[in-house]
């Protein structure tokens, strides 16, 4: 436990820093436009880099004691049974619940015995989030200075493939790791976050690149801020063959039609679309990637309702620059929306929950948590999550403690 504190002050500055940006990220157009980097994508599909610091380093070392507190302290944390009536096992309270079980820490205690060199073992999740959670700043070049966005970006895309018509697509497989998947357009740049979850996994071989990728979407949104996403394991890896066909993801020069035909396809209703859209408080668009150029929000690696706040309150108008259509605010001309996002406002029946958003984070965290949770769910056979069920506390979906909640509660 001493090494663990010891670790765990070594870590604060980095999300000490991470937090005040988070929490003091009042409009600052300067920053956010002095923040803007391009790199272009190395080949989709090239090998991920060497990353040397891995095995044997401090971090692990961190990693495995955060770990192990973390399920001394019984901070898996899990829902009721009455929630499990909602849809896929989501509540409708997205408050965060640190209901210890004596139970689990057992079982995590009697599931880490015997563990050597620091990993975590099998089927240790909050190790593996933690894991991401650290890696989240590692390279402040990169971006906003956070992965956070992409890793969110990644679960998407990973997941939105899924039509409900055939039954094909979705979150499992992690097909995106093959071409032609990861050649099609809407993944450019996706790379990134696919090189970043390719040295966690070299930690935790034992976890699927499925659940590895959809895990990844749910530290992100977390530990920016977002709400707890409750998350089960059970996701199986594809092969090549079950890559999907490219145009089952949104395009962002579009308008309300197309969000429907592509939205619908997945299994979700207009009030999904708008509560999922509102990620797009996260990140940038990339002029090397997609095309588009800027962050939609001021506080790109802050998850708030700043998105919708912007999209009722500002002033947008079309951009007048030699690229793709997009809209920029006129306050500050540092700010950008694609057509599918001002669709939002324009739709009456999308743009009741847009404004909803703008008055309540409250109601869109609630929301957000219970769309995304069923996007990452998406393609899963039901019979994927019966080995965690019957293991763990009767399958109900795990919530990760946050990195700040773990210091917290040293
Ligand atoms: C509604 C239809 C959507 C369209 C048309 C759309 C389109 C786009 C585009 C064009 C980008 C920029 C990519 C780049 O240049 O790097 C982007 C980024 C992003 N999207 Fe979406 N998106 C949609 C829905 C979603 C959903 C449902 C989520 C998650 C729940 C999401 C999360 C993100 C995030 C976090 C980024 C930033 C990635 C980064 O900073 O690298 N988007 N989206």
């Amino acid at each position: 436990m001493a090494s663990f504190r010891t670790s765990m002050r070594a870590a604060q500055p980095l999300r000490a820093n991470l937090r005040a940006a988070n929490h003091f990220a009042a409009p600052r157009p300067t920053a956010v436009r002095s923040a803007v980097r391009h790199y272009s994508s190395p080949a989709p599909g090239s090998p991920p880099p060497p990353n040397p610091s891995q095995s044997g380093s401090t971090r692990t070392v961190l990693f495995a004691s955060v770990a192990a507190a973390v399920a001394a302290g019984g901070a898996f944390l899990a829902f009721g049974r009455e929630d499990k009536k909602d849809i896929l096992g989501v509540g409708a309270d997205g408050a965060n619940k640190l209901s210890g079980s004596k139970d689990r820490s057992k079982e995590i205690r009697e599931s880490n015995k015997g563990q050597t060199g620091g990993r975590a073992s099998e089927g240790d999740y909050q190790a593996v989030y933690n894991a991401i959670a650290e890696k989240l700043e590692s390279n402040p070049d990169y971006d906003d200075g956070s992965y956070g966005p992409v890793l969110v970006r990644l679960a998407w895309h990973a997941s939105g493939t899924y039509d409900k018509n055939t039954n094909t697509g979705g979150s499992n497989g992690a097909t995106m790791r093959f071409a032609p998947e990861a050649n099609h357009g809407a993944n450019a740049g996706l790379i990134h976050a696919r090189n970043f979850m390719e040295d966690i996994h070299k930690q935790f071989p034992w976890i699927t690149y499925s659940d590895l990728w959809t895990l990844g979407g749910v530290a992100a949104v977390q530990e920016l801020g977002g709400p707890k996403i409750p998350w089960r394991p059970g996701r199986k890896d594809g092969t090549a063959e079950q890559c999907t066909p490219d145009g089952r993801l949104p395009d962002g020069d579009k308008g309300s039609d197309h969000l429907r035909y592509i939205f619908y396809k997945m299994g979700f209703n207009d009030q999904e679309i708008v509560a999922l859209s509102g990620a797009h408080a996260l990140g940038r668009c990339h002029k090397d990637r997609s095309g588009f150029d800027g962050p939609w929000t001021h506080s790109p690696i802050s998850f708030t309702n700043e998105y919708f706040n912007l999209l009722v309150n500002e002033k947008w108008n079309m951009r007048k620059w030699n690229g793709p259509p997009q809209f920029e605010d006129k306050s500050t001309k540092s700010l950008m929306m694609l057509m599918t996002d001002m669709a939002l406002t324009q739709d009456p029946s999308f743009k009741q929950h847009v404004q909803r958003y703008a008055k309540s984070e409250d109601e869109f965290f609630k929301d957000f948590r219970s769309a995304y949770a069923k996007l990452l769910e998406l393609g899963v056979p039901q019979e994927n999550f019966k080995a965690f069920e019957t293991k763990l506390e009767g399958g109900r979906p795990f919530e990760f403690a946050t990195t700040a909640e773990q210091e917290n509660s040293q």
